[in-house]
């Protein structure tokens, strides 16, 4: 069984969806051989510890010199961790866990990188700057994490159209439709 675990500094509403995907897939004959025994946050208030306690996930909140200095890759070490699952985490992904898990973290961004990516370009801002952009379309992409934000090699894509009446909450909702339907699959391919 690989364990992967998860990052989330908000909502967490992609950490819930994979977490209950692969609890399904597991209690079927084929089963995924994925687990997801913790989800790391950056943020004590995120809500994605109220739906960690409602999954009956450990869910732990580290400081962002937790994560520079090592405290976080010795933490999951010690946990036996195979690799990780950004899901909304908004804190750039130290040296040392890039260089513990190479190839072995996965982020989703909302939007058609290479366009609408790098600092500052998270969750409602993406939306904001598509909108403002008169873009006809958005999507996903889901990629895995090098150095620089948002620049690792693009593992998968999905597009939804961005109508002229549209709000940035309009495709925000068309986003995250296609992240639910696609980022479980992703990570499972992926880690597989
Ligand atoms: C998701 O839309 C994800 O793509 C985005 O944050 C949202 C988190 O929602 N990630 C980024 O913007 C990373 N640059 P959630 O907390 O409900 O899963």
């Amino acid at each position: 069984m690989k364990k992967i675990a998860l990052f989330a500094s908000g909502s967490g509403s992609n950490a819930e969806n994979i977490i209950l995907y692969f609890r399904n897939k597991n209690g079927e004959k084929n089963e995924a051989k994925i687990e997801f025994p913790l989800i790391v946050s950056n943020k004590a208030d995120a809500y994605v510890h109220e739906r960690a306690k409602k999954l009956g996930v450990l869910s732990f909140t580290f400081s962002k010199a937790d994560f520079e200095t090592g405290n976080v890759l010795q933490h999951l070490q010690a946990l036996g961790i195979d690799g990780i699952v950004l899901a909304g985490f908004l804190l750039k992904v130290p040296d040392n866990l890039l260089q513990a898990f190479p190839d072995r973290i996965l982020n989703i961004h909302p939007a058609l990188l290479p366009k609408f990516g790098g600092k500052g370009m998270y969750g409602s801002h993406v939306h904001e700057a598509v909108v403002a952009n008169k873009e006809t379309e958005s999507g996903i992409t889901i990629h895995s994490v090098n150095a620089n934000y948002d620049e690792g090699a693009i593992i998968f894509q999905a597009k939804c159209p961005v109508l002229p009446t549209d709000s940035p909450d309009d495709v925000a909702a068309k986003v995250h439709a296609l992240e639910y339907k696609h980022f479980p699959e992703v990570v499972e391919a992926f880690f597989q």
